[in-house]
């Protein structure tokens, strides 16, 4: 197998960090963008300088730069120096009520960082994969228009032709996004237009819960990561509205990585996927809660906030049909609990790690 040179920004989030070690192990070179600039948008507890020092002791050909995807100048030079195969675009805002004090910080990362990345991938390697996370709250709030049952522990889609879930051809506008959800839109848009119109290999996730136990959660994003953090340290926990019974689908990292793989193998210019847990790895919060107990052991300090989040989505789960009819040899392989378990040790060793440092 040839060796390819591989872009990452958002290398040290979530899926970012996945997609170094996962191409890393299998002896690519990968070149990773990341300025920690989650911290500057959740605070400390959204640092990913751990992550950036773990990356850097478990791969073997991983070079980091702390750039700025809104920096044109500095992805120029980088776009010069560097012929890549692979641009994976992970970097973002990612926190859809985050956005709301940061409004035009939030657009300059999401939209024109984009937009950056693109044009400068179609400026010095046009033939290269480019793959983008988008989100599923480019559909805004029209999924809460899917009739809905209330059942003890979740809330659910009422009729059999939904059962699967959302499909890609839901509408996009006419619907409340939050200022996040419409970032990320205009992205999602103009990267779709680099597939279409210029014919280059961009391919998009549209993520449900994307889930793992690299997350730096914090309670403005991160569910799964920043529930279990909670239970483990003690943390009040807030769920907002739908009596707690909204319910999200998540996927582990690996499992999104292994399906940017398969694009990148075989790549459909601008085609979009709806991308996360499917109905099989779907959780309420109040079952999220119930089972994080269980596998720690401890008990949760939540509470109940009647207001919902603005634009929040009451039942969303992942229609995969697309993707698996698409891309056949994918699947997830990571269960609902494989994944909690996974983040449970992960959160206890860290917290270990670090009341050891502090001592
Ligand atoms: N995690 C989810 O549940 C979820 C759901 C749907 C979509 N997504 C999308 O998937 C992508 C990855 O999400 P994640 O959970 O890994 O996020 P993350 O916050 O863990 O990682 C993003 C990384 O990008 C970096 N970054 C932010 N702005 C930057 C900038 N201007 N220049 C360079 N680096 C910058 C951050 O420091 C962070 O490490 C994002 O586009 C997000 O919107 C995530």
């Amino acid at each position: 197998m040839k060796a390819k040179t591989i872009l990452v920004t958002g290398s040290s989030g979530l899926i970012g960090s996945e997609t170094v070690e996962h191409f890393d192990r299998q002896g690519h070179r990968v070149i990773g963008i990341d300025n920690n600039m989650r911290r500057e948008f959740f605070g400390p507890a959204g640092d990913t300088l751990w992550n950036l020092e773990r990356l850097k002791s478990s791969t073997r050909n991983f070079t980091h730069f702390s750039a700025d995807i809104r920096d044109r100048a500095a992805l120029e030079e980088l776009f010069k120096s560097q012929r890549f195969d692979l641009i994976v675009h992970c970097a973002a805002q990612p926190s859809h009520d985050k956005a709301r004090d940061i409004p035009i910080l939030d657009f300059e990362v999401n939209a024109l960082g984009t937009l950056n990345l693109l044009e400068a991938t179609r400026q010095h390697c046009p033939e290269a994969v480019f793959f983008f996370m988008s989100t599923n709250k480019v559909y805004g709030d029209a999924p809460n228009e899917i009739p809905l049952k209330e059942l003890p522990t979740r809330w659910d889609y009422a009729r059999a032709e939904d059962f699967d879930g959302v499909r890609e051809d839901c509408r996009i506008d006419r619907t409340l996004h939050s200022l996040f959800g419409a970032s990320k839109a205009a992205a999602d848009l103009v990267a779709q237009e680099y597939g279409r119109y210029f014919k280059m290999n961009v391919g998009i996730f549209r993520g449900g819960c994307l889930t793992g136990p690299s997350h730096s959660g914090v309670e403005l994003h991160g569910f799964l990561s920043y529930l279990v953090k909670c239970t483990i340290s003690g943390s009040k926990y807030s769920i907002f509205g739908y009596k707690g019974k909204q319910v999200r689908d998540n996927i582990h990292s690996h499992d999104v990585v292994r399906a940017i793989e398969e694009f990148a193998a075989n790549p459909r210019p601008g085609e979009v996927y709806n991308m996360g847990g499917g109905r099989e790895n779907s959780i309420s919060m109040v079952e999220a809660i119930d089972r994080s107990e269980q596998l720690t052991g401890k008990k949760l300090n939540w509470c109940y906030v009647e207001e919902a989040r603005k634009g929040d989505h009451i039942c969303y789960i992942s229609d995969l049909t697309k993707f698996k009819e698409h891309y056949p040899n994918w699947k997830i392989t990571r269960s609902l609990d494989d994944i909690l378990k996974e983040i449970i040790a992960a959160e206890a060793s860290r917290t270990v790690a670090s009341s050891s440092a502090s001592r």
